[in-house]
């Protein structure tokens, strides 16, 4: 079967199978962005599931665009808490890939202070309660793309495999694509082919950091459903751009890889869509065609079984990256692979103090991943 044979990515470096443990925020780091005890724990108990590749949780390249309490990468500060990190996500032998954003007007104003919000236009999200941040200058643009190089240096420094840029999920690389989010008439906003620059510069400011032979992936939302959002023809046309750039993977983000239903920027996961662009066609077949075989393609969304992994590969995918499934089953790929899926867990736990201790999950990230209505199915 394919999703457990190897895949080579075109610096060189090579995974066991097709499974990757998708970035996961546990929201439990020290308040100065190194790793907490217990979420070094979450992620070594499920990377010792074997899975090719797992990804980090993603870590912030500056302070003001901090969105939770998570890890950094934003200075020397920070190598000791990514070494050790690295070393946990390589215990079981898989890679490690270190994902790196910054959250722009979607950063946390109680961790930065609402002053200090930048974005890429003044204008605030669609999140309930969210601040208007004001616009960055074109200088601090240039600070940024430096910062996202400098994040991908560190990871080198620490040891990991590779870097991927948070493209999706409406943080700031997303925001400076997206014509609701970013307004700017100078080289970064405007046209299309302006609205490509940031995430361009970017990857190129990454890979120039790692060199050509460690992993640089982008993670892309697809679309966006949010009326006036980008169309799937938009992000096909940054994706092809970003495959001619020398990446290893794109990463497409979906909450179901089958149902074209991007996150929502509002992020509650039970009202109704709003009336937006929906595709017709899997983003994750148009993707491949448009990659042509330049780079791997990553899918995820809605992954919970060996045959989901089979269904997303059948449509063109190369790997696949596994979530929610993980969380609540930190053995979920140990019982993938001896085809004992159904003792695979469904859900969380009713009570709380079971789901942190017997699923070793910081109990800051319970609060987190309770908070959202309908994120979690519960048993
Ligand atoms: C608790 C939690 C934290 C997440 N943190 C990140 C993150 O740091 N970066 C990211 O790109 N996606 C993040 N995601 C999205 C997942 O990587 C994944 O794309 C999403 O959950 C859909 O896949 P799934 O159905 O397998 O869960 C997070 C998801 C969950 C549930």
């Amino acid at each position: 079967m394919v999703v457990w044979s190897p895949h080579k990515f075109n610096c060189g470096l090579e995974m066991a199978n097709r499974f990757a443990i998708a970035p996961l925020t546990t929201n439990a780091s020290h308040d100065d962005g190194t790793a907490a005890e217990n979420e070094l724990e979450f992620v070594r108990r499920r990377a010792a599931g074997g899975y090719g590749v797992t990804i980090s949780s993603a870590a912030y390249v500056e302070q003001d665009g901090r969105s939770w309490q998570g890890i950094g990468a934003a200075h020397e500060g920070h190598l000791p808490s990514l070494r050790r990190l690295a070393e946990v996500m390589h215990a079981a032998g898989g890679l490690a890939v270190l994902q790196i954003y910054d959250g722009g007007r979607i950063a946390k104003p109680e961790l930065i202070g609402d002053e200090r919000m930048r974005a890429p236009s003044a204008i605030p999200s669609l999140r309930p309660g969210a601040k208007t941040p004001r616009a960055m200058t074109s200088d601090e643009v240039e600070n940024l793309i430096a910062s996202f190089g400098k994040a991908a240096s560190l990871a080198r420094k620490a040891g990991f495999d590779g870097v991927e840029i948070h493209g999706a999920n409406h943080y700031a690389v997303h925001q400076f694509f997206s014509p609701r989010a970013n307004r700017r008439d100078d080289n970064w906003g405007g046209t299309l082919a302006k609205r490509m620059t940031f995430a361009r510069a970017v990857a190129q400011a990454v890979r120039g950091a790692l060199g050509p032979k460690l992993i640089a992936g982008f993670r892309v939302t697809p679309f966006e459903s949010e009326p006036d959002g980008y169309t799937l023809e938009d992000s096909k046309q940054l994706c092809g751009e970003l495959a001619g750039l020398g990446l290893d993977y794109i990463s497409v983000s979906l909450d179901d890889y089958r149902s074209s239903r991007p996150m929502r920027e509002t992020r509650v996961y039970n009202a109704p869509v709003e009336q937006g662009y929906t595709p017709t066609e899997s983003p994750i077949t148009e993707f491949v065609r448009v990659i042509a075989g330049r780079c791997a393609l990553m899918a995820s969304g809605g992954i919970k079984t060996c045959m989901d992994a089979e269904g997303a590969i059948g449509m063109g995918a190369d790997l696949v990256a596994v979530g929610r499934a993980v969380v609540v089953d930190p053995e979920w790929l140990f019982k993938v692979r001896s085809k004992s899926e159904a003792s695979i867990l469904a859900g969380l736990p009713q009570d709380e103090r079971e789901i942190a201790e017997a699923l070793s999950i910081p109990p800051r990230m319970v609060e987190y991943l309770l908070s959202r209505p309908g994120w979690f199915p519960r048993i």
